[in-house]
């Protein structure tokens, strides 16, 4: 792997990624939503759903338009949606794009939905056109995120605010303090697809094993998010206020007993974003 990092720069990475994200979520799509635990678990849907209505309260003089990129199957989509929010949702995955027309056709059908299967990176809107600008689990999937988010926050009008979750916090890759801490933060880790194998085997489905070392670019020991970089954005481009708030995350469908442990003796492995312009 670190031979392919190796050869891959500039245009090439941006191809070579793209490309990798096209592959993985158009094998992914159809059991996207089964597959991912982590997201759509009750908890995580809680979350979810609690923090966006912060994140609607704090836009100034809403007109309720929101830009969702990387929109998958619908995630935050759909949630926007029902808070009467006018959603433009883009996605590089034909096969996302296709689920979400279908998903959602009524709210296609009435305007309120605009579905476009483009790289966030090609997309072109007005200045200011959005109140909300969001994302989950999308940013480590960006060959340039910074490159990007630098783009998109010229679509954010001000007063507007920009919400990216589902990211690996700074924490995610590290070891903790203390020999318990590390031992549970292990244990826990690998327990967590052992326990999804036993329980897709269960219910009879084969767990299908994708190749993600490409297409999750940036959620890797070896080059992890940058969240200095992240911050210097907000703050080059007068955000009025950012914080990145950090959580523990649930990673399987059934009870993992190790996650009480590791949500009191480790620190939080995911972040997101919450910036107001
Ligand atoms: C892990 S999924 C997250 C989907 C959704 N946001 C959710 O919360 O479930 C990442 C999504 O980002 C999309 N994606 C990856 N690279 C992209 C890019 N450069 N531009 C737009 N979408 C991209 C993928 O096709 C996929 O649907």
């Amino acid at each position: 792997m670190r031979t392919i990092d190796f050869l891959l720069t500039g245009g090439d990475l941006q191809e070579k990624v793209h490309e990798a994200n096209i592959v993985v979520h158009r094998l992914e799509a159809s059991c996207y939503e089964l597959l991912h635990p982590e997201v759509y678990g009750s908890q995580e849907q809680k979350r979810i759903n609690s923090t966006l209505k912060t994140v609607d309260k704090l836009i100034v003089d809403s007109h309720k338009v929101a830009l969702d990129f990387g929109a998958g199957t619908g995630n935050l989509t759909g949630k926007l949606l029902g808070m009467g929010y006018k959603v433009t949702a883009v996605d590089i995955s034909p096969e996302m794009c296709a689920i979400l027309r279908k998903k959602y056709r009524t709210y296609l059908d009435s305007g309120q939905l605009v579905v476009v299967n483009l790289p966030i990176e090609e997309v072109d809107f007005n200045k200011g056109e959005f109140d909300l600008i969001a994302c989950y689990s999308v940013l480590h999937h960006l060959p340039d995120y910074a490159d990007a988010l630098q783009k998109l926050v010229i679509y954010l009008k001000k007063g507007g605010v920009m919400y990216l979750d589902h990211e690996a916090s700074p924490f995610y890759w590290k070891g903790e303090s203390g020999v318990l801490a590390n031992l549970v933060k292990n244990l826990y880790f690998h327990s967590n697809p052992i326990i999804n194998v036993l329980y897709f085997g269960l219910i009879g489905l084969k767990i299908p094993c994708f190749d993600y070392s490409l297409s999750d670019y940036w959620h890797r020991n070896d080059h992890p998010l940058n969240h200095e970089k992240i911050e210097r954005i907000f703050e080059k481009s007068g955000f009025s206020f950012f914080r990145r708030l950090d959580y523990h995350l649930k990673r399987t469908w059934v009870w993992n007993p190790l996650f009480f442990i590791y949500r009191y003796t480790c620190r939080p492995e995911m972040c997101f974003y919450v910036a107001k312009k």
